[in-house]
C-alpha cells in the first residue's frame, strides 16, 4: 500500500481546515478585533464619521455583489443543464449588459458623487475666529503649540469639545502623517510646506493619534494623544501651556532641578521659568502630566522614566537621545523633579 498522500489530496485535507480560519479572520476583521485600538469605524468626530458612512456604503454595496454573485453560481450550477436547452439566445446578452455594464455604472457613479460630497464637508474647515493649534513632526515626536501662546508641550494636544480647531502641520525633517482615526483622516506633513487640516470631537475623551507614513526606525513610537474636554478646560490649558512650570516644591525634587539644569538635559530640552532652554528635544515643562514616555514608547511613571534617563536606547532604539551620565544617587533627584512639571 501507498503510504504517501498525493497533492491533491493534501490540498484537500489543508483547504478543510483553512477555510474556516479564512471566515475566523473575516469576522474578527468585521467586528473590530482591535483590543481598544482606535478605530475609524467608531467615529467620535465630524471628519471621521464622513470616512466611516462611506465606509459602510461601500462595504453594504460589495456584500449585495457578494450575495448576488454567490446566489447567481448556485442558480447556475443547480438549474443550468435542465433549462439552458431553453434559454433564448437575446437573454444572456441583455443580462450581461445590465449586469456588467449597467449596474456597475450606477455604484461607481452613485460612490464617486458620495466621495465628492465627503471630500467637500472634510474640506469645510472652521471659521477665522477657531482656535489654532501648530504641530511640528520630528523623528520620532510631535511638537505642540498654540497660536498666541509662548510655550510647547510634546505628544498631546487638547482641543473644546464640540467646535472645530485649525490643526496647522509642518515637519522638522521627514515626511510624517497626523492621523487620529476616530477623529479625522490622515494629512502628510510635507517637508517645506505648511499644511492644515481640522479637528473636531462630538463626545469628551482621549483619542490617540498616530504617524501614519513611515518615517524611520521608530516610525511606531510616533504616537500622540487628543485630550477633548469642555471649553474651560482647554482655556486652562492654554494658560498652563504658556505659563512657567511648576516650581520645586521639596529638597529632592529642589535637587533634581539643579541636577536638570546644570547638566547635560538643559542643553536639549527646556522647562519654562527655568535656564533650561533646549530646542533640540520636547519641552519638558508638563512632562510629569503627559500620557507615555516616548510618544507611546511606554508608560509615564518614575519606574520608566528613570529607565528612560539612564538609557533611552534600550527603550526606542535609535531616538536621537544618548544614555546620560547620570549618578545612581541623582537619578531619585530627577526622577522626582520631572514627575513634579505637571
Ligand atoms: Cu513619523 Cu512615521
Amino acid at each position: 500500500m501507498d503510504t504517501r498522500t498525493d497533492p491533491t489530496t493534501r490540498l484537500r485535507r489543508q483547504c478543510r481546515h483553512l477555510a474556516p480560519a479564512t471566515v475566523l479572520a473575516g469576522v474578527l476583521t468585521v467586528t473590530g478585533c482591535s483590543g481598544g485600538s482606535p478605530s475609524t469605524l467608531d467615529p467620535a468626530g465630524a471628519g471621521a464619521g464622513r470616512i466611516a458612512g462611506l465606509w459602510w456604503v461601500l462595504f453594504w454595496i460589495s456584500m449585495a455583489v457578494f450575495v448576488e454573485v454567490m446566489a447567481l453560481l448556485v442558480w447556475a450550477l443547480v438549474f443550468r443543464r435542465r433549462r439552458d436547452a431553453r434559454v433564448r439566445h437575446g437573454q444572456p446578452l441583455r443580462f450581461v449588459t445590465i449586469a456588467g455594464a449597467g449596474v456597475p455604472l450606477v455604484i461607481l457613479v452613485t460612490v464617486y458623487a458620495l466621495g465628492l460630497r465627503d471630500l467637500a464637508a472634510l474640506g469645510d474647515g472652521p471659521g477665522p475666529r477657531a482656535p489654532t493649534i501648530e504641530v511640528t513632526g520630528h523623528k520620532w515626536w510631535w511638537e505642540v503649540r498654540a497660536e498666541g501662546v509662548d510655550g510647547a508641550t510634546a505628544n498631546e494636544l487638547h482641543i473644546p469639545v464640540g467646535e472645530k480647531v485649525r490643526i496647522r502641520l509642518r515637519t522638522a525633517d521627514v515626511l510624517h502623517s497626523f492621523w487620529v482615526p476616530q477623529l479625522m483622516p490622515k494629512t502628510d506633513l510635507i517637508a517645506g510646506e505648511v499644511r492644515e487640516t481640522w479637528l473636531h470631537a462630538e463626545r469628551a475623551g482621549n483619542y490617540r493619534g498616530q504617524c501614519a507614513e513611515y518615517c524611520g526606525t521608530q516610525h511606531a513610537h510616533m504616537a500622540f494623544l487628543v485630550v477633548a474636554e469642555p471649553r474651560r478646560d482647554f482655556d486652562a490649558w492654554l494658560t498652563r501651556l504658556g505659563s512657567p512650570a511648576t516650581p520645586p516644591q521639596t529638597d529632592p525634587q529642589r535637587r533634581g532641578q539643579q541636577a536638570f539644569v546644570q547638566g547635560t538635559c538643559a542643553g536639549c530640552h527646556a522647562v519654562r521659568g527655568t535656564e533650561a532652554n533646549g530646542r533640540i528635544g520636547p519641552d519638558l515643562s508638563d512632562v510629569g502630566s503627559r500620557w507615555s514616555i516616548g510618544a507611546g514608547a511606554v508608560p509615564n511613571d518614575p519606574g520608566h522614566l528613570g529607565g528612560w534617563i539612564a538609557n533611552p536606547q534600550n527603550v526606542k532604539p535609535g531616538n536621537y537621545m544618548p544614555p546620560q551620565p547620570v549618578d545612581a544617587e541623582r537619578l531619585p533627584d530627577l526622577i522626582a523633579y520631572l514627575r513634579s512639571l505637571k
